[in-house]
C-alpha cells in the first residue's frame, strides 16, 4: 500500500521532508503541503509531483486524499493540529515538540489515550533515536564496552539563533533533543535537573546563550547539555559517554578530511539537515512501514514527547530559581 501523506509547513524542515519522502522513503507519496503561507506551499508540492497545496491544514487532515499526516510547522501549532489528526483517526508524525508547554502535551496524550484507535496514532521526531551514531553507542552500552556509564557530555551547537530566541525556547526547542535521547541512551529516566549560565555571547540578542544544563538520571549518571545556538563556527552535535573502562563518543560531524596547504580540515553544515540527514531518512521510512503495515510505529510515542516536557519544564523552573537543583515530575495519565 502507497501512504498518501499529507505535510502541513513548507518551511525549512516541511521542506526537507516532504523531498526525502518524495526521493528515498518507499511506499510514500506526498499528496497535499499546507501552509499558512500558500506561496510556500506551492513551492514544495510544485516540486513533486501529484502533489498539491493548499493554505489551511486542517482542510488537510480532513482531505480523503491523506491517509497520514507530518506536522511540520511552528511548534505553537503542534497541539491543535495533532489534536485534529486523532480525531480524523490519521497516524501522525509531529515535529519535536510535542508542544511548547508540559499542560498541552497532557492534553494531546489523554486525547489519544482516550481515543478509539486500536493503536497510538501519535509519532514524535526525535529523530536521533535513529542516526547511525547514537545507535551504535546505544548498543556499545548495552554489551558493556565501556563498563556502566558514569558521566556524558552533550554538546548542541548551531551558527545562529532564530528570530524571536529566548531563554525557554533554547530549552523546549534545541536542549529537549537530549532530554529525549540520554534516557533513552542510557535506558534510566532523567530524575532531576539544574540550568546554569555563564557570560553571554555578544551574538545572543537578548537572552542567554550559551546555558548549561546538569541532568541526573534515576542510574546516577550525570550529564552536562551545552546548548549554543550563537556558536557561528558551524553545526555541532556532540555526545560522549564516559564509562568505568572506556569511553564512547560520536565521531560526526564530516566524513571527509581534507589535507592541503600543510593543515588538516573537516567541514560543517550550516545547519542540521546534512548532519542528521540519515536520521531523518531512516526514521520517516520506519514511520512509512508501520503505516503501511498498520502496526505501531517504533517512533518516539505522544508520551515520550510529554516526558521530555516534563524535563523541560523542571530545567526552566531551575532557570527561575538561580539553579536550584529541581525533581523532574511526570504527570500520570
Ligand atoms: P520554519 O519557520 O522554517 O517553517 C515553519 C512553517 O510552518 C512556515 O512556513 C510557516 O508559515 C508554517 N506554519 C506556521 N503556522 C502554520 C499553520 N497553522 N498551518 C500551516 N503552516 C503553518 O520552521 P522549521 O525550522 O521548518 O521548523 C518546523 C518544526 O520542525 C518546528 O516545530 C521545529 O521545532 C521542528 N524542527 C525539528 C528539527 C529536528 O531536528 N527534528 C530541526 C528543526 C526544526
Amino acid at each position: 500500500m502507497t501512504v498518501r501523506v499529507g505535510v502541513i509547513g513548507a518551511g525549512i524542515m516541511g521542506a526537507d521532508h516532504a523531498n526525502t519522502l518524495h526521493h528515498m522513503v518507499s511506499g510514500a507519496e506526498v499528496s497535499i503541503v499546507a501552509d499558512i503561507d500558500p506561496s510556500r506551499a506551492q513551492d514544495v508540492a510544485g516540486k513533486i509531483r501529484g502533489s498539491s497545496a493548499t493554505g489551511n491544514a486542517l482542510e488537510l487532515i480532513a482531505d480523503d486524499a491523506v491517509d497520514a499526516v507530518l506536522i511540520a510547522s511552528h511548534d505553537s501549532t503542534h497541539r491543535e493540529l495533532v489534536l485534529a489528526a486523532v480525531r480524523a483517526g490519521k497516524p501522525v508524525l509531529c515535529e519535536k515538540p510535542l508542544a511548547p508547554t508540559l499542560a498541552e502535551c497532557v492534553e494531546v496524550v489523554a486525547a489519544e489515550t482516550g481515543a478509539t484507535a486500536s493503536m497510538p496514532l501519535i509519532s514524535l521526531g526525535f529523530m536521533r533515536r535513529f542516526d547511525p551514531g547514537y545507535l551504535e553507542m546505544k548498543q556499545a552500552l548495552a554489551r558493556g564496552a565501556i563498563g556502566p556509564p558514569l558521566l556524558t557530555h552533550c554538546i548542541s551547537r548551531g551558527v545562529s539563533s532564530a528570530p524571536g530566541a529566548t531563554n525557554e525556547s533554547s530549552v523546549t526547542g534545541s536542549a529537549i533533543h537530549e532530554f529525549d535521547v540520554l534516557p533513552w541512551l542510557l535506558d534510566s529516566p532523567i530524575t532531576e535537573v539544574s540550568w546554569h549560565a555563564p557570560r553571554p555571547s555578544g551574538a545572543a540578542d537578548g537572552f542567554q546563550d550559551p546555558q548549561l544544563i546538569l541532568l541526573r538520571t534515576a542510574d546516577g549518571v550525570l550529564s552536562t547539555v551545552e546548548v549554543f545556538l550563537n556558536a557561528r563556527y558551524g553545526y555541532d552535535v556532540r555526545c560522549e559517554v564516559v564509562g568505568e573502562t572506556g569511553t564512547l563518543a560520536l565521531t560526526e560531524p564530516a566524513k571527509m578530511i581534507t589535507d592541503s596547504g600543510r593543515a588538516r580540515s573537516v567541514g560543517y553544515a550550516a545547519d542540521w539537515r546534512p548532519r542528521f540527514a540519515d536520521a531523518y531518512r531512516i526514521e520517516l521510512q520506519a514511520w512509512i512501514d508501520a503505516v503501511g503495515a498498520g502496526i505501531r510505529s517504533p517512533l518516539a510515542s505522544a508520551h515520550d514527547g510529554l516526558v521530555a516536557n516534563a524535563v523541560a519544564e523542571a530545567v526552566i523552573a531551575s532557570m527561575h530559581r538561580s539553579g536550584t537543583v529541581v525533581a523532574v515530575e511526570v504527570p500520570t495519565i
